[in-house]
């Protein structure tokens, strides 16, 4: 296969190349083949929601290198939906086919030093923060830097690798707890609301945002996305330049989501950055005239951008493996109750079709459709009641 030029437009009925089978690479296929591509899928898992859906699944590790020559023989160009795929595999599909986004971003954004490192040398506001990589390191951190969190450098992710510190005698235990691996410490921020934007930038450096979503996490996992957020106007403007800004820093080819705090002084920070659709984003399926995935497979295939145009307020509710069991001690799972979702007919269901629902596992979502966002907002209380999912009526 012949290197595919900068720019050149890959027509539909090509083979598209996606590293990893997880939802966001079930929803990438699924756009691509709305536009008439076909999708190969790398991924080692045999429960794989995208492979399922994929025109052809290649069952290999992401460092094999039968299995990414064989995605490579026929993909044309090949991005990623997760984005602790080895830079390497990135790099060795580089030779043959278009990568985007570059294994350089990948990297960038799979190591919280080199992130919060990068966003600090460009300027972009972050928490205030120090990198641990030593117990002298994590026994002489500045006292302005707790109350804090300690996150490890790489593979964190919905919560995870993250411990909470008070007082900085704290910290070389939590460091210690983080097995001695590189880390960062990070004040903690008072935070008024948590908000990400999607960009999308392509070959040209044409970029395209979506509206701000305001995002409310629960056990460190999101659980409701509320768009447009509800923050002042101004703010919002600000959050959609700063991801544009932050995909130019980069260089960035493909759709980048840009995570920021926004604090109770007004100020917004960048929190951290994934080098792929988000599911913060997962709302642009149904509420935007282009929806995250399919901008996705337009700027890997070199094709013009789509329209960001949110038509209706939406409220996105993540479904978590936890619904499946009717309660705490329950061991057996259950389906939930879908026929009551779909009673409201503004609610669009996705799931992903994952054979075992497990505790904390993100099984789908459902984006509730309304002409005010009030309106869209109480039907996603109403389904979050009708399902048991917590937290109603803090949304
Ligand atoms: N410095 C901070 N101050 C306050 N809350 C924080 C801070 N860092 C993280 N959090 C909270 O923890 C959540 C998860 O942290 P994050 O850094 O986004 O890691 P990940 O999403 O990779 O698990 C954030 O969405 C936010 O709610
Ligand atoms: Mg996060």
């Amino acid at each position: 296969m012949t290197m595919t030029a900068e720019g050149t437009p890959i027509p539909p009925g090509q083979w598209l190349g996606l590293l990893g089978g997880g939802q966001l690479g079930r929803m990438f296929c699924m756009a691509a083949q709305s536009l008439g591509y076909k999708v190969a899928v790398l991924d080692p898992g045999a429960d794989s929601p995208a492979g399922n859906v994929a025109d052809r699944h290649v069952h290999a590790d992401y460092l094999d290198p039968a299995g990414l020559a064989r995605l490579s023989a026929i993909a044309r160009a090949a991005t990623t939906e997760f984005e602790n795929v080895p830079a390497s595999a990135l790099e060795f599909l580089a030779r043959t086919a278009r990568v985007s986004p570059a294994a350089e971003s990948v990297a960038i954004a799979q190591d919280r030093i080199r992130e919060k490192g990068f966003l600090a040398e460009h300027g972009f506001a972050v928490a205030p923060f120090a990198v641990l990589v030593s117990e002298r390191d994590a026994s002489g951190v500045d006292a302005a830097l707790v109350p804090g969190i300690v996150k490890s450098a790489r593979m964190g992710y919905d919560g995870k690798g993250q411990i909470r510190v008070s007082a900085t005698t704290d910290v070389a235990a939590a460091f210690r707890a983080m097995g001695g691996m590189p880390c960062v410490l990070e004040r903690f921020v008072d935070l008024a609301c948590e908000v990400s934007v999607i960009v999308a930038r392509d070959g040209r450096g044409a970029t395209a945002t979506w509206p701000v979503a305001e995002n409310r996490h629960r056990d460190g996992i999101l659980d409701v996305s509320i768009v447009p957020a509800r923050v002042p106007a101004a703010l919002a403007v600000r959050a959609r330049e700063v991801a544009t800004e932050v995909a130019a820093a980069l260089d960035y080819r493909g759709v980048l989501c840009v995570e920021m705090f926004v604090t109770r002084d007004g100020a917004l920070l960048v929190n951290e950055i994934a080098p792929r659709p988000h599911n913060s984003g997962h709302y642009t399926v149904d509420a935007c005239v282009t929806s995250q995935f399919e901008q996705q497979v337009r700027v890997l295939a070199g094709l013009p951008l789509g329209d960001t145009r949110q038509h209706e307020p939406a409220v996105m509710v993540n479904l978590l493996g936890d619904l499946w069991f009717e309660n705490a001690g329950a061991t057996a799972p259950r389906e939930p109750d879908w026929p009551a979702v779909l009673g409201h007919p503004q609610a669009k269901l996705h799931l992903y079709g994952k054979a075992e629902a497990r505790r904390g596992r993100k099984m789908g979502h459902v984006t509730c459709l309304a002409p005010t966002l009030d309106e869209a907002l109480d039907v996603a209380k109403a389904i979050k009641r009708s399902l048991g999912i917590p937290g109603a009526d803090e949304i």
